[in-house]
């Protein structure tokens, strides 16, 4: 369990679940130490968290070099609890995406929180205390059409603080994995498309799931259009499970989350049906 006051550093708190997350933990008490990539314009996006006692910093766990900069900062400050929430989505089909696209979705969803996780442990370690959270997505465990790109680096990601939440079960430090649905923040108005096709996709796929995903995307003016999650009472369940104690790894957000993961363990179940005589008939004699 967080001690009743607790230092939390947030990547990308300066927008969306990230800032909530930030706002809420300065109002619980906590000590809040909040990272974006261009401080002056956090500090214009988010006045109330410098005014509420929130310390900002200037980093990107996307930068290469970005590890000693987390570990200084997680040493200074003694973090007790890490949320990586910093990423965005690239939606665009397999084909039509280009290696760069994918390494830099990777750079900032996938190397980005291996770096700050790297960071942070030896502090934990060391006090024999801490928490990691993962702002991950439905889409760390379903991957829809057009989101071949962003699921890849979610479910890497994911990967990793499963691993990793064996791995310190013994050390004091807990892991979760936190899967949001769809909810109110500008993250769907700044996803990216594949750049060498003017519309997203290429003429191959004109007519299919894929232009049908990245045009509504490329569509989407405001969030409110088609999400029904509330970043606040995100914020607020993320909190009051840290601070109570939990003994699961993955925590759904949202009701669109909760079908879509029913949808996935039903589809896993009648494919493992479907498969079981064959998997079982390859076992030595
Ligand atoms: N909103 C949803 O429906 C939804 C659903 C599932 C999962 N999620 C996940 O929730 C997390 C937060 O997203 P959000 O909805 O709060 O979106 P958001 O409002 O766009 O906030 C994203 C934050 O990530 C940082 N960020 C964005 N692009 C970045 C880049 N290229 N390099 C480094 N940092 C970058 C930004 O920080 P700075 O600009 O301050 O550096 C920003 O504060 C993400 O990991 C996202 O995958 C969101």
């Amino acid at each position: 369990m967080a001690a009743t006051s607790s230092t939390w550093l947030i990547t990308g708190a300066s927008s969306g679940l990230g800032k909530s997350l930030a706002l809420e933990a300065l109002k619980a008490g906590h000590r809040v130490i909040g990272t974006s990539r261009n401080i002056s314009k956090a500090k214009t996006a988010c006045p109330e968290f410098s005014d509420k006692g929130g310390i900002w910093i200037e980093a990107d766990p996307a930068q290469k070099d970005a590890q000693d900069q987390f570990a200084k900062c997680a040493q200074e400050y003694d973090v007790d609890v890490l949320v990586n929430n910093a990423g965005y989505a690239f939606i665009g089909g397999v084909e039509d995406t280009s290696e760069t696209e994918v390494r830099d979705q990777m750079e900032v969803n996938f190397y980005g929180p291996l770096r700050t996780v790297r960071a942070c442990l030896p502090v934990m370690r060391a006090k024999g205390s801490g928490h990691i959270v993962l702002i991950s997505s439905g889409a760390g465990f379903m991957a829809r059409p057009g989101r071949g790109t962003y699921s890849a680096s979610k479910f890497a990601i994911e990967a990793i603080h499963e691993s990793l939440s064996h791995e310190v079960r013994n050390l004091g430090v807990k892991v979760l994995i936190v899967e949001p649905g769809a909810f109110r923040t500008p993250f769907s108005t700044r996803i990216l498309t594949p750049a060498l096709y003017k519309n997203g996709f290429s003429e191959g796929y004109k007519g299919t799931a894929v232009e049908q995903m990245v045009s509504w995307f490329r569509r989407i003016t405001s969030i409110s259009e088609f999400a029904n999650g509330d970043p606040d009472k995100a914020a607020q369940a993320i909190i009051q499970v840290i601070t109570r104690g939990y003994d699961y790894l993955r925590m759904p957000l949202g009701t669109d989350c909760v079908v879509a993961l029913e949808s996935k363990i039903g589809e896993l179940q009648k494919n493992l049906e479907a498969t079981r005589s064959i998997a079982t008939s390859t076992d030595v004699d």
